[in-house]
């Protein structure tokens, strides 16, 4: 409630309304100005954005396109669906987009002098409208004066999106950040210049934003500012540079400011000046030096991007929960089955198909929606889903895919087969606009940010709990009582700090995976919903350190594969404290009287395990249908860690790709 009446006094458009007046009175009087701001800021950073697209800016005495087009290559790894440019070129602001990577940007203008010195650029990590030249950035108002290119999401662009229809404006694109360069052409319009303009249409602004503005009525000056996602700037020999990371700075200088939340950079060819958002009062900043190297930036200080992604994954949960998980209320809102809700109350079965990583969290989500929504479900593999002939119906049944790429050809021929009978299909994705999102009649997307790592971590991690935001929407249609909704609704919003537990042991865990570097055989066990992280946590093992893993429910050593046990075939048991532990004990003995080493991944406080296992890894207590979102973590930097003990290309393993685009 707080945030929302917060929300009404930082956006003045509505000042007329009766409700606005009484709660400007009640915290105006009692709070200075800045205490709003910063609840503001504590609000959306509690909810922190983690969306990449890659911003560049630059003024001075050099041709811009060389540096935007550099600075947009380095910035490539926060986004790269589409990418555009505009430069001002001393009679008029020349705008180039393109779908697709900051190639074909370069190609696009390799013919064109572009001759000023003074532009911005964009590449992008879709998050509303789909990858295309329309809805890449720089986006701009239909008088095209105004140019704005913007990291974040605006949370309230379809309201503000009304109003300015309402007063005239004409939108091109299905972007959410076409709406900032309405309205701050709306208050140019009204006499503002360019820095106050985009000072009072960012205060409208619920969200988060790192925004360049430029317009060709004030084609001298660059206007950045920030909240929530990161924007630097640069300057030497009177060049100035502004990005969302140093990586696009580094090659001009390594003295940079960093911009704070509700800062805003006034940049000319003189310099720049730095004001706060809501009072205009000056801010000096600190110069930090950076002494990152350039070549290993795009993975900020992280060896490979692999691990960058498994350390991702508190803020990957965050923003994949980002306005749809509310505590509270025991509910979660997926805007993108808003569609098709009334048709998923009366659905009967979920047919879930998936391929690799992306099919053991669709194992989990059976696991899930059987005991939590009351819902059959049944699980197929892509591969062999498109040639089963399986039995869909169409009043009854509903296709549910899951694919982090969107493109994986195996899964998309589960998509037609189901449309081809009839039965509606839903997606959960992370890549926006890819052919799977389009193609599923509605779905979520995960909002995880590029996965750049072959082998699919923290998009994993988004998938499982994307999942139980579904239990919750369909359990809460159905049978599931408000309690049980907010008690997974809660424990959910625990899992960011307690995923955050599990990699302070990044270190002891790398120790364990250099002790086990020698052996060539695994066994991976686990149970019910851990059943399937058993075969996750073999598959991270075998696809990036090429060793044979082999997972599998624990119930079934007895029949037939404890006879490979002995001291050279370690066993990794998923063991938390759950329905299940005890039986997981009986295997755990098993495999021991026969010389098993053991390596247990167990709940915190357990210590029988320890009497069982030589090595334990300890996670959080959680509720048991969410313990995959915390075993897996553990498994994928035991994976890790191993195949870095052996020196192998942890990013690009041999022989398989991001996506499987072919059969
Ligand atoms: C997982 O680490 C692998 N990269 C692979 O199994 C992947 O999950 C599978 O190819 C499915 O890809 P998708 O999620 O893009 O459809």
């Amino acid at each position: 409630m707080v945030f929302y009446i917060v929300n009404l006094i930082l956006s003045p458009h509505v000042e007329n309304t009766k409700f606005y007046l009484i709660i400007k009175i009640i915290f105006v009087s009692n709070f200075p100005s800045i205490f709003i701001h910063s609840l503001d800021i504590s609000l959306a950073l509690h909810y922190n954005a983690f969306i990449m697209c890659g911003i560049v800016g630059c003024i001075g005495t050099k041709k811009a396109k060389p540096i935007l087009l550099d600075g947009l290559r380095r910035l490539e790894y926060r986004g790269y669906d589409s990418a555009g440019l505009a430069v001002w070129d001393g009679q008029t602001v020349n705008l180039a987009k393109t779908k697709g990577r900051v190639a074909d940007l370069a190609e696009l203008v390799r013919e064109q002098a572009l001759a000023g010195t003074v532009g911005i650029a964009h590449t992008r990590w879709a998050t509303h409208g789909e990858p295309s030249a329309k809805n890449a950035h720089p986006q701009t108002d239909e008088d095209k004066n105004v140019f704005v290119v913007h990291n974040g999401i605006v949370e309230n662009y379809k309201p503000l999106k009304q109003k300015l229809e309402q007063l005239g404006h004409c939108f091109q694109s299905e972007t959410d950040t076409e709406v900032l360069a309405h309205l701050v052409e709306h208050f140019l319009k009204q006499g503002a210049d360019l820095e106050h303009a985009v000072k009072q249409a960012l205060r409208r602004v619920r969200g988060t934003y790192a925004v360049l503005v430029m317009a060709a009525s004030e084609p001298d000056t660059l206007i950045a500012a920030r909240f929530s996602s990161p924007l630097r700037i640069g300057m030497a020999d009177g060049q100035i540079i502004v990005a969302s990371d140093p990586s696009a700075i580094l090659s001009h200088t390594t003295q940079v400011i960093t911009l704070s939340d509700g800062e805003v950079a006034t940049i000319n060819r003189g310099g720049y000046t730095i004001t706060n958002i809501t009072n205009d009062e000056v801010i000096n900043k600190d110069v930090d030096a950076i002494e990152w190297d350039v070549s290993a930036i795009n993975k900020g200080a992280f060896e490979h991007f692999m691990l960058k992604e498994i350390f991702e994954q508190p803020e990957t949960l965050q923003n994949s929960f980002r306005g749809r998980l509310d505590p509270e209320s025991g509910l979660a809102v997926l805007g993108g089955l808003e569609s098709v809700a009334e048709q998923l109350r009366r659905i009967k079965r979920i047919h879930i198909v998936a391929c690799g990583t992306a099919y053991h969290a669709g194992l989990i989500g059976e696991y899930m929606l059987e005991e939590y929504a009351g819902i059959p479900v049944e699980v197929g593999i892509g591969s062999e889903f498109r040639y089963r002939n399986a039995v869909l119906d169409p009043e009854n049944d509903v296709v549910l895919v899951i694919s982090q790429s969107g493109e994986t050809a195996d899964t998309l021929a589960a998509v037609r087969e189901a449309k081809e009978k009839g039965v509606l299909s839903l997606g959960i994705v992370n890549v926006v606009g890819s052919t799977i999102a389009q193609e599923t009649k509605a779905g979520v997307y995960n909002h995880a940010g590029p996965e750049i790592g072959v082998a699919s971590t923290k998009v994993f991690v988004s998938q499982l709990a994307v999942l139980a935001l579904l239990t919750i929407f369909l359990g809460r249609q159905r049978q599931m009582s408000l309690v049980v909704g907010k008690r997974i609704a809660q424990a959910l919003a625990a899992l960011p700090e307690q995923i955050q537990a599990i990699l302070n042991q990044s270190e002891a865990i790398k120790k364990m995976a250099r002790a086990y570097s020698g052996y060539k055989d695994f066994f991976y066990l686990g149970r019910k919903y851990n059943f399937p992280i058993a075969i996750e946590g073999a598959l991270k093992l075998k696809e990036i350190t090429y060793r044979h893993a082999e997972g599998g429910p624990s119930g079934e050593l007895k029949h037939g594969p404890l006879a490979m046990i002995d001291e050279s075939f370690p066993t990794v048991f998923i063991c938390p404290q759950d329905s299940v532990y005890d039986k997981n004990v009986s295997n755990m003995e098993e495999v021991r009287a026969r010389h098993g080493r053991i390596i247990a991944v167990a709940t915190e406080g357990n210590g029988e395990v320890k009497s069982l296992a030589q090595d334990v890894i300890y996670i959080p207590k959680t509720l048991e249908m969410l313990t995959p979102i915390l075993s897996v973590v553990p498994l994928q930097l035991f994976a890790y860690h191993m195949a870095r003990e052996l020196g192998l290309d942890i990013d690009k393993p041999r022989n398989i790709a991001k996506s499987a685009t072919v059969e």
